[in-house]
């Protein structure tokens, strides 16, 4: 596995790697990799010749009040787990690469970065599609894997690349959860014991919305409340969101019919947690 850290150096080897007909496949991440990047790595080289795997936790999709500092991190795990995965490329360059002196421009979807997650979080998209834009640049991919976890996400990346001509497929992966259900996510490790146990109602809320939906609810506010309801009834928990929407184009549902996004962010104790499923009704 080769280590690369500047722009430079991989735009080179992208352009190497294209000429001789490969195909590129990209799993961006902010390290601390777990088994959720892992199942990115596999869709990835399904698809693709070479993988490659960023890291780098990006200061600019962070709120001023929120857990950059604290943000877990571990390199030589994090390169140990991508060797053995099989990646090619670790692309992991310094914030002063990413950034430099003078750096003045961003990415902005808009609208649709303003519901859910964008709501509480104004300024978090723009960090996303800013960094997720300049290393689409730096790797030059065929294709990239996004996880459904960050469904929200995965929807405005969608739309960059199609509103900027990005020519790369976005791919996005299941969520993979622990045995209990919880979805994997790096910041899982913030949680104490107690509030891991009250995190586990964010799956089972959204699987208590599933059965009402299959029993033939169709009403996205009683389910909505419904959902609210188990969360709220652990004490670690507070709602930011419980949304009901259509899962292209996050608008709000009345009446739960097509191709539906249940959405949730919660915040266990201090930690921010987020979780959805997606249903054909
Ligand atoms: O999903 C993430 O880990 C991040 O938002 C991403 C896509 C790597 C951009 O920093």
């Amino acid at each position: 596995m080769k280590i690369i850290t500047t722009v430079r150096e991989m735009q080179a080897e992208a352009r190497r790697i294209r000429s001789a007909g490969r195909i590129i496949g990209f799993v961006p991440t902010m390290g601390f990799l777990h088994a959720g990047h892992l199942s990115l790595i596999r869709t990835a080289r399904e698809k693709a010749d070479i993988i490659v795997l960023s890291i780098y936790v990006n200061p600019t999709q962070f709120g001023p009040d929120e857990d950059l500092s604290r943000y877990p991190r571990d390199f030589d795990r994090d390169e140990e787990m991508a060797r053995r995965a099989g990646v090619d490329i670790l692309f992991y360059p310094s914030d002063s690469e990413i950034y430099p002196p003078g750096h003045r421009t961003f990415v902005e979807v808009e609208d649709i970065t303003r519901r859910l997650c964008g709501a509480s979080r104004p300024a978090h998209f723009r960090g996303v599609t800013t960094i997720v834009a300049k290393l689409f640049h730096a790797v030059q991919p065929h294709v990239a894997v996004f996880g459904q976890k960050d469904a929200q996400q995965a929807i405005v990346i969608r739309r960059m690349a199609k509103d900027l001509n990005f020519d790369v497929e976005i791919a996005v992966a299941p969520i993979v959860r622990e045995p209990d259900g919880l979805a994997m996510s790096s910041r899982n490790t913030y949680l104490s014991p107690d509030e891991r146990r009250d995190a586990l109602a964010l799956y089972e809320s959204l699987r208590l919305a599933e059965e009402r939906i299959r029993s033939g609810e169709r009403n996205a506010g009683v389910i909505i409340e419904s959902v609210a309801a188990h969360i709220r009834s652990k004490t670690h928990n507070r709602i930011d969101y419980v949304a009901c929407v259509d899962a292209e184009t996050l608008d709000p549902l009345e009446t739960v019919s097509g191709r539906v996004l249940i959405a949730l962010a919660v915040s266990t104790g201090r930690t921010r947690l987020i979780d959805n499923i997606i249903l054909d009704v």
